[in-house]
């Protein structure tokens, strides 16, 4: 964790209610972690997953859901925020495979992207299947294509892409899967999907850095701080509450 003030260098709107945020500063970061920003007025921490980082430049993907994130989407270029970076644990690229497959849906599409850089500079095949609720809402697709994934977008309500979930769409053949987004979907993919893979999951937290103990949950491996042991969980350390 290191604890950064960033400069916003552009922040612009990339679909309905959704934002792209770049901002230099920012110490070292790997796929599936995340950064805690600090707003102005707003005691807690917002966290959001690294979408992009190379060298101290980091990208951001978020949506506007209340307070934060809509005072978020008001700042210029050239203020600055202060941040923890290089949180959480972020997906482990060893149990890949050739032909691993990424599944994200809405918010958790961001933090497949820069993994699937990665997984594609280590030779790795890489397919994502991108799920949103409708056309006005999808992002990301073009990112993930010019990398070289090959891309299947889903919307729920048939109005781009393929209709249904990302559940709907899984390729026949992959060797392992990783995936982020709201909890109904994780659950449908931990049901849905063959073999193994890992999920990241964005639960709401309090400090985002293991002191609080605000975001435990029990796993198969005992109790775990979503934000510092996670928040990625390997298929087979999963519980679900219910
Ligand atoms: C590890 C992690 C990574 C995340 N990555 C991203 C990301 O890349 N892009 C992005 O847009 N969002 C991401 N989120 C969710 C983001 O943190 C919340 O949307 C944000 O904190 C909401 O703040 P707010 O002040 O705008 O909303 P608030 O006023 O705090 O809440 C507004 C509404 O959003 C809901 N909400 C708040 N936090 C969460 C949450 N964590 N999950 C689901 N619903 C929530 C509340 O229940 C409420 O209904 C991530 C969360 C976590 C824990
Ligand atoms: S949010 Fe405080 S321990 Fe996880």
């Amino acid at each position: 964790m290191k604890e950064c003030n960033l400069t916003i260098l552009e922040n612009e709107p990339l679909a309905r209610q959704v934002y792209r945020m770049t901002l230099s500063g920012a110490g070292p970061c790997r796929p599936g972690q995340f950064v805690n920003l600090q707003l102005p007025g707003l005691y807690l921490r917002r966290p959001v997953s690294v979408f992009d980082a190379e060298g101290d430049t980091l990208r951001i993907i978020y949506k506007t859901v209340g307070k934060g994130t809509e005072l978020l989407s008001t700042l210029r270029p050239g203020q600055t925020l202060n941040a923890l970076t290089g949180l959480g644990n972020g997906y482990d690229l060893e149990p890949a495979g050739e032909a691993p497959l990424l599944l994200g849906g809405g918010v958790g599409v961001p933090p497949l992207y820069l993994l699937a850089r990665r997984l594609l500079e280590g030779g790795r095949r890489v397919k994502a299947v991108l799920g949103f609720n409708t056309r006005e809402e999808v992002f990301g697709e073009e990112d993930f294509r010019a990398l070289g994934c090959g891309v299947t977008v889903t919307t729920a309500d048939g109005s781009y892409g393929r209709k249904g979930f990302v559940t709907d769409a899984l390729p026949e053949e992959y060797t392992y899967y990783y995936t982020c987004g709201p909890e109904p979907m994780l659950r449908a993919v931990y049901r849905a999907a063959k073999g193994s893979g890992q999920f990241s999951f964005e639960e709401r937290m309090g400090c985002g850095f293991g002191a609080c103990m605000g975001c435990t949950c029990q796993t198969a491996a005992g109790p775990k701080r979503i934000c510092r042991d996670g928040p990625v969980l390997k298929k087979e350390e999963i519980l679900w509450k219910d």
